[in-house]
Order: C-alpha cells, then sequence, then structure tokens
C-alpha cells in the first residue's frame, strides 16, 4: 500500500472546474465509480466537496492503468495530473466538463466490498444504514445534513455572542432536573447507592447563572432523556439553551426572532417576517386540536356541540351530555377523494389516538351521503353544514368525546388527511408562538397536577389568585416556538422567589420536606437576590431536522439510536466486567441477566 509520502492535497475534488483546465492538480479520496474499458479507466472520485473523473489512458502510462485497474469502490487514492476537457461531459455532474488526465496514482487504502452502496437515494433498512453508520455518512444528503447542522450551531452561537451572551458549560454528571421524563442515572463509585442523573436540561443550572448576575447566558448542550423513542426524539439529543435576566416574555421572544430569521436567512437564504404570529393555547386547541398546529393547510376544526346536543344520535348528543363535545373536520372535495375505504382506513387511524370512532358525512347536490344521515332532521343537518361550510362534494369528518381525546385525534387526523391528499407546501416555512400554555395539567396516573412546562415557570400574574381555588385554570408564562407543526423549542420566564417556588411543589403534591430535599439548593439560592429572569431551549436536532428537509432527527446526528435506545455501530450499552460493578457496590439481579 501506498503512502502520502510527501504529496500535498491542491484541490478538493467537487472544487475544480473548467479555470483549473491546464493546470497540474492533486485530488484526494474516495473511489465512487470505477469503469474499465479495456484502454481507457474512468473513476469517479468522491470527497466532501463533491465529485471528479480521473482518467487513465494505457497508451499515455501503462504501469499506472495496471494500478488503476486494481481500484475498486470505496478505495482511498491520490491522484495528481492535469485537468482537461472532458469530451463527453456528463451533466448531472458539476465537475461533468472537466476531468483529470492521472499522471500519478498511489493507493492510499483498499476496501472490501461495502454492505451497501454508498449512493445518494438509498432503500437499505435503517440497521444496516446504522450499523455501518460511517459507511452511510459518506453518502452525499448525510454530508450536506452534517454540514448544515454545523451551520445552524454556527449562526445561533455567532447571534448570541454578538448579543452579550456568555457560551457557559454546565455539569453532566449532576442532580434530577425535572423536565417530565425518566432520568439517566450513573453510579457513584465514590458514594455507593448513590447516583448522578445526567441532566434532562441544564434547567437549574441556567437559572443559578442568572442569580450568580451572568445576565444572559446560552449553551449548546446535550441533554438526556430515558423515553420513548419517535421520529423526532433521541435518548441524547442537543439544546441550544439560553436564559436571561430582568426580561419578560416579549424580551425573550423578540430577541430569540432575530435568532430564527438570521439562521433562515444564513443557513437557506430565506427571509422571514418578524415578528411572528402568536397563538393562545386554548385557541391552538379549538382550531388545530394540537399546541403545535401546523398552519401550512386549513382543515381546522369546528365545535358542533351546541347543533347536536339534542340531536338523535346517542354517540353524539351522550358525549355532550358526558361533558365532552363533537367537533368536525371539512375535507373540501372530499366526495371525489375519500373513498369509502380511506375513510374506514381514517377510522381505524382515530382509533389509535383514543377515539371511539369517526363519523363522516359527505354533503351531494340534493341530500347527503352518510351512515348517520337517518339520525338528524333535515333542519341539523342544514346548521351543520352552515356551521362547517360543507357545499356540496365535500366531506365532514367527525369526533364525539372527552375534548382532550377530540383535540388529540381531530388534531392528527387532519395532518394524516392533508398528507394523503397532499394538501402541505413543502416549500413553506411557517412559524409561530404558542403562548398562554396551562401551567398545571392533571395526572390521572398520578392523580395529582403535574407542570405542563416544569415547575420553575412562572404563572401569569393575573391568574396568580387561582393557584389556590382553580389550579388547572392557571396559565404560564409559558411559549413555545413551532415550525411547520412540530415543537422547535419552549421555554418560559420563571419563578424567581422562593415562597412562591414553595408554594409551586406544594400545588405538584411535595411536601415542604420533598420540596426542600430535591430542590433545597435552588430555593435557598432565591434568598440572596434573585433577578426576574426567563429563557428558553431549541431542539437543535429538530431545528436542523426542519431544514433541511429530513423526516427523522436521526438523519441530522451523527451517531443517532435506534427504538430501543441502543448504538447499532458501538453496541451500547453493553455488560461490564464484573470488576467494575463490584467497584460500583452493584450486583445485576439474575432475571436482569437472563
Ligand atoms: P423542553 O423540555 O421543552 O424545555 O425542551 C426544549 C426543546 O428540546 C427539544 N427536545 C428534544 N429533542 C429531541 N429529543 C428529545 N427527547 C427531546 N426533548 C426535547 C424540543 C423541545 O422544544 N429547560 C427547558 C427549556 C426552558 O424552559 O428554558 C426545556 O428543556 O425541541
Ligand atoms: P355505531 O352506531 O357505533 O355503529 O357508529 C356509527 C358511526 O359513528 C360509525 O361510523 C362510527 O365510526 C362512528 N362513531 C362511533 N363512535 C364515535 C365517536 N365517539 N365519535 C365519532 N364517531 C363515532
Amino acid at each position: 500500500m501506498d503512502t502520502l509520502h510527501g504529496m500535498k492535497r491542491t484541490h478538493y475534488c467537487g472544487q475544480l472546474s473548467e479555470a483549473n483546465i491546464g493546470q497540474t492538480v492533486t485530488v484526494m479520496g474516495w473511489v465512487d465509480v470505477y469503469r474499465n474499458l479495456g484502454s481507457l479507466i474512468f473513476v469517479d472520485l468522491r470527497d466532501r466537496y463533491g465529485i471528479i473523473q480521473l482518467s487513465f489512458d494505457t497508451d499515455i502510462d501503462s504501469e499506472i492503468f495496471e494500478k488503476a485497474a486494481t481500484l475498486r469502490n470505496e478505495f482511498v487514492v491520490a491522484a495528481s495530473g492535469e485537468v482537461v476537457k472532458r469530451s463527453a461531459p456528463n451533466p448531472k455532474l458539476p465537475t461533468g466538463t472537466i476531468e483529470i488526465k492521472v499522471s500519478e496514482l498511489r493507493i492510499l487504502s483498499k476496501a472490501e466490498t461495502p454492505p451497501f452502496e454508498i449512493k445518494a437515494e438509498t432503500d437499505v433498512k435503517d440497521e444496516l444504514r446504522l450499523k455501518y453508520r460511517y459507511l452511510d455518512l459518506r453518502r452525499s444528503p448525510m454530508q450536506k445534513n452534517i454540514e448544515m447542522r454545523h451551520k445552524i450551531a454556527k449562526i445561533a452561537r455567532d447571534f448570541y455572542d454578538e448579543n452579550g451572551f456568555l457560551e457557559i458549560e454546565t455539569p453532566m454528571l449532576t442532580k434530577s432536573t425535572p423536565e417530565g421524563a425518566r432520568d439517566y442515572l450513573v453510579p457513584s463509585r465514590v458514594h455507593h447507592g448513590k447516583f448522578y442523573a445526567l441532566p434532562q436540561s441544564p434547567q437549574q443550572y441556567k437559572q443559578l447563572l442568572m442569580l450568580a448576575g451572568m445576565d444572559r447566558y446560552f449553551q449548546i448542550v446535550k441533554c438526556f432523556r430515558d423515553e420513548d423513542l419517535r421520529a423526532d426524539r433521541q435518548p441524547e439529543f442537543t439544546q441550544i439553551d439560553l436564559e436571561m435576566s430582568f426580561v419578560e416574555i416579549d424580551d425573550v421572544i423578540s430577541i430569540n426572532e432575530q435568532m430564527i430569521a438570521r439562521v433562515f436567512k444564513e443557513a437557506l437564504g430565506i427571509e422571514v417576517q418578524t415578528p411572528f404570529l402568536r397563538m393562545p393555547y386554548q385557541e391552538a386547541m379549538e382550531r388545530f386540536g394540537s399546541d403545535k398546529p401546523d398552519t401550512r393547510f386549513g382543515l381546522e376544526l369546528v365545535n358542533i356541540s351546541e347543533l347536536v346536543k339534542d340531536c338523535g344520535f346517542g354517540v353524539f348528543s351522550g358525549a355532550i351530555a358526558n361533558g365532552g363535545s363533537v367537533r368536525a373536520i371539512n375535507v373540501k372535495g372530499g366526495a371525489d377523494k375519500l373513498s369509502r375505504k380511506e375513510l374506514d382506513s381514517l377510522g381505524e387511524f382515530v382509533k389509535t389516538y383514543r377515539a371511539k370512532g369517526l363519523a363522516w358525512m359527505v354533503r351531494e347536490e340534493a341530500g347527503v351521503r352518510s351512515p348517520i344521515a337517518k339520525f338528524f332532521k333535515e333542519e341539523e343537518l342544514e346548521t351543520i353544514f352552515k356551521k362547517t361550510q360543507a357545499e356540496a362534494g365535500d366531506t365532514l369528518l367527525f369526533v364525539a368525546d372527552q375534548d382532550n381525546v377530540v383535540f388529540d385525534a381531530l388534531g392528527a387526523l387532519r395532518c394524516e388527511v392533508a398528507r394523503r391528499l397532499d394538501l402541505i407546501d413543502k416549500n413553506k416555512f411557517n412559524l409561530l408562538w404558542v403562548t398562554e400554555f396551562p401551567l398545571l395539567e392533571y395526572s390521572e396516573e398520578e392523580d395529582r397536577y403535574v407542570a405542563k412546562h416544569h415547575p420553575f415557570t412562572a404563572p401569569m400574574d393575573e391568574d396568580l389568585a387561582l393557584l389556590d381555588t382553580e389550579p388547572g385554570k392557571v396559565r404560564a408564562k409559558a411559549y413555545d416556538i413551532i415550525l411547520n407543526g412540530c415543537e422547535l423549542g419552549g421555554g418560559s420566564i420563571r419563578i424567581f422567589n422562593s415562597e412562591l417556588q414553595e408554594k409551586m411543589f406544594e400545588v405538584l403534591g411535595f411536601t415542604k420536606e420533598e420540596a426542600w430535599e430535591r430542590f433545597g439548593h435552588l430555593m435557598e439560592a432565591f434568598k440572596y437576590g434573585t433577578p426576574p429572569h426567563g429563557g428558553m431551549a431549541y431542539g437543535l436536532d429538530r431545528f436542523v431536522m426542519l431544514l433541511c428537509g429530513a423526516d427523522s432527527i436521526r438523519e441530522v446526528i451523527a451517531f443517532p439510536k435506534v427504538q430501543n435506545a441502543s448504538d447499532l455501530m458501538m453496541n451500547a450499552p453493553d455488560v461490564v466486567d464484573d470488576k467494575q460493578l463490584k467497584e460500583l457496590g452493584i450486583a445485576i439481579s439474575r432475571e436482569s441477566k437472563e
């Protein structure tokens, strides 16, 4: 095998152009395509910047030609030669009008046939891609995603730096910070039986940094949450995290709109209009059935409870009698677009969101087609059509249940219908803030209120009195930034006095002792002069995913984990030596071993 031995790269493959014709250049990279035509060999050489064709001619140098004949895909080579115009240009390649006539060739590394072909489009199973992630990352779309990730992080970092934010690192080995997920724990060797928690976010540290007088903090930081994976969730992910002192909601929102606008401009060349739309939580739920509404298409929810509360269809009237509601979406022209089979499958779809069924009506030129039409009087149908603005040819889809189920089911259904009917303009980037979230959420499972955001979020001043009487009605000084129906980030103005913080823990069902044991460090700190403060955090992975048009954050993370939280390439998690366990004072139960 050859070595570089003094050979220096002069150009990247993808950066050569007709301007280089006549120059002798040296490029290095991987063999992308190899073609041997007998007396001519052509090789597409690939690096991060693109592809250049190398040509070898047996008449010009038979020794180099013989060497070139041993090349195979993914061999790593260095080649020097003159850049010349190509006799048969390849319009598909940016460098397609030129090639290098190779006068020196070194084979730096051979390669076995890779388990899958390294090409832009791939239908290889994710498991295989992730096991050989270093090969998958050679593919051009992955290289672009990783580059975009770098770009976005850099733009954000530069922006916050220019605006007086200090990047301050916070510990990874720490105590549980509740963000609503399970903690990853790290056993202590020194303190047997005790555990560090990996941070779900730097939330408490950044608040303490405001107490410390740092004024403005940011950090691009790993966070760890042991929760079920989805397309937009990984057990370890990256936040762009920030906190500001002496601010109210508008201050945090306005500087972050500037940051987002900068990212769009510099990463995509797109101007986004500021200020962004702000929508109170309640409105988002009523209109879109979701606190992260995708506003790129219509299909808004219409509440028809008032119209059907006394109707003859027991499913509808019963739901309302039980304190629930009946809501509909109008699929314009649905008569032609949604077949009976399609409607049945949408019925199955809403069941995954706990709805008991999906009722439908197709308005026709004269009358209506629907399995439930018989339960309604003529006038009732008319009022429903009027309220939902249903015209001939439209299909109405209804769910009746408790509000939370109706919102969940129809919120998901409108997105599903939009996807199936191709109603989403992929070139649109719709940004909006959702505000006035409820402070608390009742957890049936735990039989107590839990924080909707996290327990450090401040209630809205005008709702403070409700904290004792109707905690469920208290709104929070919290805000989420939504991009195309995805929660890009979120944050809040914080509680900054220990009495209110203590009160909040009480509402959450902690005894005073428990609260002090877990969060005493914060409440104690609040006693020594606390600036009002607030901030937010973005999911960097989601930001990059959306700007790359990827459909999972796995596509924008160099080394992501699979569904069951394992790293297939490194084979983690893995068993450890008995010696290590012993040092930690840990014994693995027999059942776990099996
Ligand atoms: P929150 O829990 O909303 O807020 O997280 C902020 C953002 O992080 C992203 N995110 C995730 N991305 C990938 N995988 C995950 N498992 C995951 N979980 C969250 C989302 C989310 O909007 N400390 C607060 C912020 C604050 O109040 O300042 C926090 O962590 O994009
Ligand atoms: P059934 O009377 O149960 O046969 O239901 C008649 C129609 O109403 C079917 O199309 C069901 O899918 C639909 N349906 C049943 N429960 C609900 C519900 N909670 N909300 C909306 N539609 C429902």
